[in-house]
This record gives C-alpha cells, structure tokens and sequence, in this order.
C-alpha cells in the first residue's frame, strides 16, 4: 500500500511520472475523466483549508469518482474526543483514499499505520505538505523547462512552513540547486532542515534576513505567510507579519526570467499590483496543483489510463 506522508515517499522518477501525467491531463482531460469511477476519496481536514481541500476534490470529481467530505473538524466525532486512529479507521470503511490535514504533526503518518488503504497528508502542523510541493515542482518546470541548475530563495516564514519544508527536501535531490534562506532571525528553518537536508546533500545555502541584496540572484522566489496560527503569542505574530511585503519596486533589480511561486493565501506578503507581473505564477501553482493531485490519486489508486 503505498502513501505518501512525506515528499520523500516518492523518488524522482515517480516525480517525473507524475508530472508527465498531469501533463497528458491537461492535453488530453477526456481520456481521463472516467478514470476513478466507483471510487470514493474522503477528505479529513481538521484545520482550515480551501485550496488543498477544493483541488482534491476537484481532482476527483474530475477522474469520474466521488467524495466524502465533512463540514468542518467541529462537526466530526474528533470534537468529542475520538482518536485519530480510530477515524482513519472508521472512513476507512468507507473511502478508497483518504486525504488528511491536521494540526498536529504526525497525524496523517498516525492515520496511515492503522488502515489498508491509501493516506495523503495534506499538511501536518508546521511540519510537512508534500502535495503542494507537487504543484510547486510542476510549477518550476513549467516555468523553467528543468528542475536543475536554479538559484531558490524563500522568503518568510522558513520556520512554521510547511511548504517550505517539503519543498527543501525535494530540491535537495535535483542537480545544481542553490538556496537561498530569506527570514527574520526568530523565523529561520528547523535546524534538522539545514543539517538532514541542505548538509547532508551537499546543496550551498546562505541565510539572510534581506531579501532586497539577494534579489538579483534568484530564479524563483518563494513567498510565504507568517503562520500565525502557530504562534504561541499574538505579540510576537504582529511585531514579524509583515517582515517582507514583496511590492513592485523591489523587483526592479530581479531578473526578467524571475518566478514568483506563493502557495497561498496571501495575506499581505505579495503586493495585488505584482499579480499582473508576467513573473507571477501563484495562481498558475493553484491549477497545477489540481492536476498533481488528479495524477497523484490515479498512482495511489493504481488506476491505469
Ligand atoms: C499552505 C498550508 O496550508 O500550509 N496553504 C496551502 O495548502 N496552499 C500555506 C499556508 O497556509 O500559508
């Protein structure tokens, strides 16, 4: 049974197959469209959500299955103090494949040691979100034609996001990488980021908390929102939200081939008038992201087109 829990449950070949195939969707999306009849993905989200959540069902909606779905957290047995072990278990006898979000870090790996079927974390805490680093690394290659050879800064909140975290990991594994780290001191990555990842694979790195004297270097910027959700004190949230506001001036030493990639929401980081930029690509991520996730459930499913 295969899941994927973390970005590294799937080689970089299986990265290149699914890119291929959500490629071949976006060619060809008839040939697809039945592909998941009869079959049920049920999505568990305990924390807000409404990209990961809407893609996913879309995504299947789109492959001719069906979704299970719950209101809210509140509305499910979790209020009432059920186990994550026992909800996996008990949607499990309903559902083909589960797609989880929670709070706590773990839980989607938790869900998955206790059912026979296929679990997705659709983010976990501040740790992981391996599905987006699906939009992100099909967004770079759209972009960019190859994932080699590519200067990356990230921008923001390098300690609670999670995004940036499974993305770090999956770049780690492509060829000429460099990383560029760009945060306020209270906000850099996980030291196990810079150590298990960056070190251990050898890719260069520099930290810095300005983003305007790394600027010209960059071929993708990756903008993220400070979490606030995973602050333990408002104080701390209002003195760093709005560290980086990226605003059309200070692109103006970027290069003209820069890629903007946000995996959103915004809340104040992106200013509205770059969204024009030709350099903006955070709503094209949103509609890859469907596509990943689409080509994502028919390998877990192991449904063949
Ligand atoms: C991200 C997340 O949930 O971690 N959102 C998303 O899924 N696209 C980023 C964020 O919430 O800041």
């Amino acid at each position: 049974m295969r899941n994927l829990i973390d970005i590294l449950d799937l080689s970089v070949e299986e990265l290149d197959e699914l890119m291929a195939t959500a490629s071949d969707i976006i060619e060809h999306p008839a040939r697809y469209s039945e592909a998941c009849r009869g079959k049920k993905l049920a999505t568990l989200f305990f924390e807000p959500s409404t990209r990961t959540r809407l893609s996913f069902e879309a995504a299947m909606y789109e492959l001719g299955g069906n979704v299970l779905s719950m209101a809210s957290a509140n509305s499910s047995s979790a209020a009432k103090g059920e186990s994550v072990a026992d909800t996996a278990k008990t949607v499990s006898c309903y559902a083909d494949v589960i797609a989880m979000r929670h709070p706590k870090e773990g839980a989607p790996l938790v869900a998955s040691l206790n059912v026979s079927i296929p679990v997705i974390n659709a983010g976990d805490g501040g740790h992981n979100h391996p599905t987006q680093t699906l939009a992100d690394l099909f967004t770079i290659k759209r972009e960019k034609g190859e994932i080699r050879d590519l200067t990356v800064g990230f921008c923001g909140d390098l300690k609670f996001g999670r995004t940036v975290h499974s993305l770090i990991s999956a770049l780690a594994r492509y060829t000429g990488i460099k990383i560029v780290l760009i945060s306020p001191v209270e906000l850099t990555v996980p030291s196990y980021i810079m150590t298990d990842v960056l070190e251990k694979n050898n890719i260069p790195y520099e930290q810095t908390t300005d983003l305007l004297s790394v600027m010209p270097k960059l071929d993708i910027l990756y903008m993220t929102r400070v979490q606030k959700e995973r602050f333990f004190n408002e104080e701390d949230y209002l003195r760093l939200k709005d560290s980086y506001i990226l605003t059309p001036d200070k692109l103006k030493t970027a290069k003209k081939d820069l890629s903007i990639l946000h995996p959103l929401p915004r809340v104040n980081e992106i200013a509205v008038a770059i969204d024009d930029d030709p350099r903006a690509c955070y709503f094209k991520q949103v509609l890859n992201a469907k596509y990943m996730r689409m080509a994502l459930i028919l390998k877990l499913l192991e449904v063949k087109v």
